[in-house]
């Protein structure tokens, strides 16, 4: 019999958050007034509302009511250096003090400089074509498949994440149907039938997919490490066969390296599976925290947005005002730079402090009676990972390799890893993300000491209350 129920648990929590930060508390409020739920990214407005912060510096945030925070989501996993590194500061204020930086129209000395850093460390890729978002670069990568193959159906992963486009917003989350629902109202009524999600990590569909659809398909979409979905490395058999499968049916392979690009090493993560993408998405840290995302690829493919591409296979990767913007072509470009200078000392370290951030958690949840899991580690290629996914799981498991076991409520608590574990680490100034998030060469061992005793302090008051990981 639990002392404190869950409810009474996650009340608490929420009231103390309420009490203890009344500045944060207040901004929010009057920004319902304003914004849709208050903001304008859901992620970011987590309940019962998100702090707000005033400095961000290393491996800290500071939020309006004074509290300093050791921060595992780094700007959405971008801050491979932890927050506003003193160099990226520096060569953007001198650049203001120029008189340069906000947007000219004109193309930019630094875009070619970023170009070239991430092309030298993308071997099959020959050009790259830069917009502002993840979400808008892989929505482009699949136009350049669909009119390269000149073929309609995409093949997307059940819970994989590439943004908020129309090709992107079937089998996100929601586990009925196996994550193969629309999740967005305003799409074309075609969508449904052009995308067919795929099991991540599991062979037997991927053939029988491609068994069925086979001459039809444009690409494969899939994040080789998936992010939102569960911090989940990819097989190294399943990313091979999925390279053979789409050279066989002709088929493009998309690798959204939103996240796992430039985390794992000083250059996308295939280069370590050894399997070359046809078009590769970037985004996240190639901007050094500025808003850049790229597609790179094979010249004949990404030609098709060029005004010489046959019309009737012209994609209009094109536009954007803000597209290659001066200051994050700078800011990328330098960022990338001091990630290739400094990849023997930046990596192994924040990889081992990762390895022993997801023994630990494990051994803490398992010494006071709890099933945990942490994802983002990789075993069979030996990769160091700086990345931890935490999972309460309902269910013993020998292996946590596909989303359709994170959003499955049978298989795993998410009410229990985003908001009650979340809240409980925040009370003890630590914010995490999925569970825990990501650790940047700013942290140091102390730091990461000092999450392990906050996460050691939840896992004992849960056994003392008696907490449960049951149905949410
Ligand atoms: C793998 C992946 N692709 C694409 C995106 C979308 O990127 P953005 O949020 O910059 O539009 C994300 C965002 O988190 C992502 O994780």
């Amino acid at each position: 019999m639990a002392l404190v129920t869950r409810e009474e648990l996650l009340n608490r929590l929420q009231q103390r958050y309420w009490e203890t930060h009344p500045k944060s508390a207040d901004y929010f409020t009057k920004s319902l007034r304003y914004l849709i739920q208050g903001g304008s990214h859901n992620l970011r407005l987590f309940s019962p509302f998100p702090f707000y912060d005033v400095r961000a510096k290393g491996a800290r945030v500071v939020d309006v009511d004074g509290y300093s925070y050791l921060d595992f989501w780094q700007g959405h996993f971008s801050n491979i250096l932890g927050h506003n590194p003193d160099f990226v500061i520096d060569i953007l204020k001198e650049f203001f003090d120029q008189g340069q930086g906000l947007i000219t129209g004109f193309p930019s000395l630094y875009q070619r400089k970023l170009a070239e850093r991430i092309l030298s460390r993308i071997p099959q890729a020959e050009v790259v074509r830069f917009t502002t978002s993840g979400t808008l670069a892989s929505m482009y990568a699949i136009m350049l498949a669909r009119a390269f193959t000149r073929r309609q159906i995409v093949f997307k992963v059940g819970g994989g994440w590439h943004g908020a486009h129309p090709y992107g917003l079937k089998g996100i989350t929601r586990f009925e149907a196996g994550l193969r629902s629309i999740e967005s109202a305003g799409l074309p009524a075609s969508i449904d039938q052009e995308i067919i999600t795929v099991d991540f990590n599991n062979l037997e569909d991927l053939e029988e997919k491609f068994a069925r659809y086979g001459e039809r398909v444009a690409c494969l979409i899939m994040e080789p490490f998936i992010g939102a979905g569960g911090f989940i490395f990819a097989h190294p058999s399943y990313l091979h066969r999925a390279r053979e499968l789409t050279r066989h049916y002709g088929a493009l392979l998309i690798l959204d390296e939103v996240v796992s690009g430039f985390r794992f090493h000083a250059g996308v993560l295939q280069t370590l599976y050894g399997v070359e993408a046809d078009l590769t998405v970037l985004g996240k840290a190639i901007g050094g925290g500025m808003p850049v995302s790229a597609v790179a690829g094979k010249r004949e493919i990404m030609e098709l947005c060029s005004p010489q591409a046959p019309p009737e296979l012209r994609v209009k990767f094109e536009g954007g005002t803000f597209s290659a913007h001066p200051a994050c072509m700078l800011a990328g470009a330098s960022y990338i730079q001091y990630l290739i200078e400094h990849e023997g000392e930046i990596y192994p370290r924040i990889g081992q402090l990762g390895r022993l951030v997801r023994q630990k958690i494990e051994e803490i949840f398992r010494e006071n009676g709890f099933l945990v899991c942490c994802t983002g580690g990789e075993e069979q290629l030996g990769i160091e990972s700086s990345l931890v996914g935490v999972h309460f799981l309902r269910q013993e498991l020998t292996e946590l390799s596909s989303p359709t076991q994170v959003f499955n409520p049978a298989v795993s608590d998410y009410l229990a890893r985003e908001v009650i574990f979340k809240l409980a680490l925040l009370e003890e100034g630590v914010n995490t993300f999925h569970g825990f998030g990501a650790i940047s060469a700013a942290h140091s061992q102390e730091d990461i000491d000092q999450a392990l005793e906050a996460v050691e302090k939840t896992a004992r008051y849960w056994r003392k209350i008696g907490f449960q990981l049951k149905e949410n």
